[in-house]
């Protein structure tokens, strides 16, 4: 399915005076089947955007059509795994995984099967009938991966997804989840802060400025899957983001800082 924004402006705030312009005039037309990376500094709208076209947040001026019609709320065409990983607490791990089956009213045993598959390939396997206040902040971020894959959308919107993985783990999602969009050609908007991984996930990817938030430059990635990260071109577009978000910093600081981009960036 194709998503279509154009021209989005969404302010945040009720009285006028402390109302804040997040998102400016964003346009952005994604392909049916398209993997896109959305990254930049915290506060740049991601994640409103996200939202808005989720439908899950209002919005001010502008229109978001999906394969032509008009986006009036959320729908079954599109998952989201949230930012903040959004699980019920009373439910457990195959429980959480299942929710929106049942919602569906997909019959006990087949859930079940459905479950267990996208349990496996989380790596979940054992943590079956945990809580979530017993599992790590990763393990929560798998499950609510598994959870919106389970339903098979065509449309997926991940808030930065891998956020709280360890290394390891982290890699291997940024497979799995390759592999999946290879077999189920889903459109997908990921967004994270890490440039590698939107290099090595993403057909483009799309940069965003703040204050207010713009969308500064897209990327295309014309490298075969599965990417090799040491592969020149790869670090070559790698770099060439690194510098589309770098060049707002440096302007307004004078100087390149030191240390990780993704503590700069929270730091805003
Ligand atoms: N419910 C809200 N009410 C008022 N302001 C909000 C609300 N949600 C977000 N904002 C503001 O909108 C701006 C964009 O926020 P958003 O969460 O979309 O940023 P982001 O790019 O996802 O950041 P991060 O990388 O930290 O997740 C920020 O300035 C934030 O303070
Ligand atoms: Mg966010």
């Amino acid at each position: 399915m194709s998503i279509e924004v154009i021209r989005v402006c969404k302010w945040y705030g009720i009285k006028k005076k402390e109302r804040i312009l997040v998102l400016d005039e964003i346009s952005l037309t994604i392909h049916d089947g398209e993997f896109i990376c959305l990254v930049g500094p915290s506060g740049c709208g991601k994640s409103t955007l996200l939202k808005i076209i989720a439908g899950l947040e209002s919005y001010d001026g502008g229109i978001i059509t999906i394969d032509g019609e008009k986006v009036k709320g959320p729908g079954l065409d599109r998952g989201m795994v949230f930012q903040e990983y959004a699980l019920f607490p009373w439910r457990t791990v195959e429980e959480n995984i299942g929710f929106g089956l049942e919602l569906r009213g997909v019959p006990k045993k087949e859930r079940q099967k459905i479950v267990d598959k996208y349990i496996h390939l989380v790596g979940l396997q054992g943590f079956e009938k945990a809580l979530s206040h017993q599992l790590s902040g990763g393990m929560r971020q798998r499950v609510a991966i598994a959870r919106a894959l389970s339903l098979k959308p065509k449309i997926l919107l991940m808030d930065e997804p891998l956020g709280a993985l360890d290394a390891f783990t982290r890699l291997q999602m940024q497979e799995e989840i390759t592999r999946i969009w290879k077999e189920e050609k889903q459109t997908v908007i990921f967004v994270t802060h890490d440039i590698e991984e939107a290099i090595y996930l993403g057909d483009r990817v799309v940069v965003m400025t703040p204050n207010p938030g713009k969308i500064k430059a897209s990327v295309d990635v014309p490298l075969p899957r599965p990417r090799n990260r040491v592969d020149s071109k790869f670090v070559q577009l790698r770099d060439e983001v690194y510098k589309l978000i770098m060049d707002r910093r440096r302007k307004r600081h004078g100087n390149i800082m030191q240390g990780s981009l993704h503590e700069e960036q929270r730091a805003g």
